[in-house]
């Protein structure tokens, strides 16, 4: 593995038109992991042409130095350590330290980080009215792109963008300050009183306590509930250039500040082919209500004419196993031991709509296994969290992957403001027509 992109390879490229062939060489680029590059960025200027991908599957956007996915062999990185023994092993603020830094903290490295990170946790006390203005009923994921958003507003110190420090702070408190507007989401759903945040409890403690406690009697935070929290976290910290991460990157290509940078990257996230994949499977399962139903489910997600599709199934990288699947199955199975949930007919429908999807020729020829979002939404449910705020919880851990893929963008010197081109299928030039020569 080197550490410089490599560009030794050319791809030879022939335009073909009437008749006439003209050919063009492209260089390739090799990453020190993963498929080579051919680097297009002259194609235009040399040959005329743009290049057609819709949906970015056979496009890279940027350089990074973050996360890997090897989507053929299940294989999730960040910064070069698998998904599975940073689960196991590290915890959340420490995985936010490595994707911010790029190593793992020192003892004292450590310390002062989640010190920091800690003592950023509460909010500007004017953002408590900020609040009054939403409807009780408004959807959390609402709350958050409108109050993130507004972050800006109070945090004017942190905005000059070219300033690394300015940079850091805002990123520290986007990190911080997320479960505590998540809580305050939830809270203000409920018609509770918002909770603020405690400095002696750990970062997912912290979370479960401000969305559980009220001011009225004692809480005590389950472990168990606050280490599965707290895998959850690391689970969902950042995964290359998705939807959301690639609308960070898109946003802040502008310039823009952070805060808004990042409720962009919320707005992108909330949608059901993304970040509220676990909402959907739940919501789902519910649907289906009974083993003997799956079937027809299945049936319905293979028909063509039908837009049903198996919620938190498929995936657009990992084509063999999501390796974040398999610790969530895993914490599902723990969070639902110690709960003492013995029978939970979803979980029981859950691994029965797996067992026959993955023996099905339809989703084994496509590819298409459990995703992440396939058993989270169990244990979020089962940890009492209500299915509205699943994408919230999926934001809070994104957070911190998006504030790095951010700073690593502002930080590349061939970062230029995106700007894709089209394939143009309209009307060609015409003349206006005046409103009384119109049929
Ligand atoms: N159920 C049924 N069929 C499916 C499913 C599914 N869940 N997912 C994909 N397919 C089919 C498609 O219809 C398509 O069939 P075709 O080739 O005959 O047209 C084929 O499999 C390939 O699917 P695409 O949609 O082209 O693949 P893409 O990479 O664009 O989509 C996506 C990936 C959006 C995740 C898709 O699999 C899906 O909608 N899954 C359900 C939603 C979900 O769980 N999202 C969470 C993603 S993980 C995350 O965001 C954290």
């Amino acid at each position: 593995m080197n550490d410089k992109p490599s560009t030794e390879k050319t791809a030879t490229y022939t335009l073909t038109d009437n008749g006439t062939g003209r050919t063009f060489e492209l260089p390739v680029i090799q990453g020190t992991c993963g498929p080579d590059v051919i680097d297009v960025r002259k194609l235009y200027a040399e040959t005329g042409c743009f290049t057609y991908d819709p949906g970015y599957t056979s496009t890279g956007s940027c350089e990074s130095k973050i996360t890997f996915i090897d989507g053929e062999e299940g294989i999730l990185l960040y910064r070069g350590y698998p998904i599975d023994e940073l689960a196991e092993n590290s915890d959340f603020l420490e995985v936010c330290y490595l994707l911010l830094y790029g190593e793992l903290p020192t003892l004292e490295q450590k310390q002062k980080f989640e010190h920091d990170i800690i003592y950023h946790t509460m909010l500007h006390e004017q953002i408590n009215y900020f609040f009054r203005g939403f409807r009780r009923d408004s959807h959390p994921m609402a709350v958050m792109c409108g109050v993130v958003g507004a972050l800006s507003a109070f945090y004017h110190d942190s905005l000059e963008i070219s300033d690394p420090k300015h940079r850091m702070v805002a990123s520290y408190r986007l990190i911080a300050k997320m479960p505590t507007i998540a809580a305050m989401a939830y809270k203000f759903s409920l018609g509770q009183p918002f909770v603020y945040p405690r400095n002696d409890l750990s970062y997912p403690e912290n979370f479960l306590y401000m969305m559980f406690s009220t001011p009225c009697e004692p809480y005590k935070v389950n472990p168990v509930l606050a280490r599965a929290m707290d895998r959850i976290l690391i689970l969902h910290a950042d995964h290359e250039q998705n939807a959301s991460t690639s609308t960070v990157r898109l946003a802040g290509s502008s310039g823009a500040n952070p805060f808004a940078c990042i409720a962009a990257g919320i707005a992108s996230l909330w949608g059901p082919a993304h970040g509220g994949a676990n909402e959907a499977v739940l919501n789902m399962l519910q649907e289906i209500g009974s083993r003997d139903r799956i079937p027809e489910y299945i049936k319905r997600a293979k028909d063509k004419d039908d837009p049903f599709r198996l919620m938190g199934f498929g995936h657009r990288v990992y084509k063999n196993f999501d390796p974040r699947a398999k610790v969530m199955e895993k914490t599902c199975h723990e969070v639902l031991d110690e709960l003492g949930v013995r029978d939970e007919p979803l979980l029981d429908l859950a691994i029965e709509l797996e067992r026959i999807a993955l023996e099905d020729d339809y989703f084994v020829q496509k590819k298409l296994y459990p995703n992440v979002d396939f058993y989270s939404g169990i244990i979020l449910r089962a940890m009492g969290i209500p299915t509205s705020m699943f994408t919230v919880l999926f934001a809070v851990a994104r957070t911190v992957g998006w504030v790095a893929q951010w700073n690593e963008m502002i930080e590349d010197p061939s970062q230029k403001i995106g700007r894709p081109r089209q394939l143009y299928i309209g009307h060609t030039k015409r003349r206006y027509k005046p409103l009384h020569k119109r049929d």
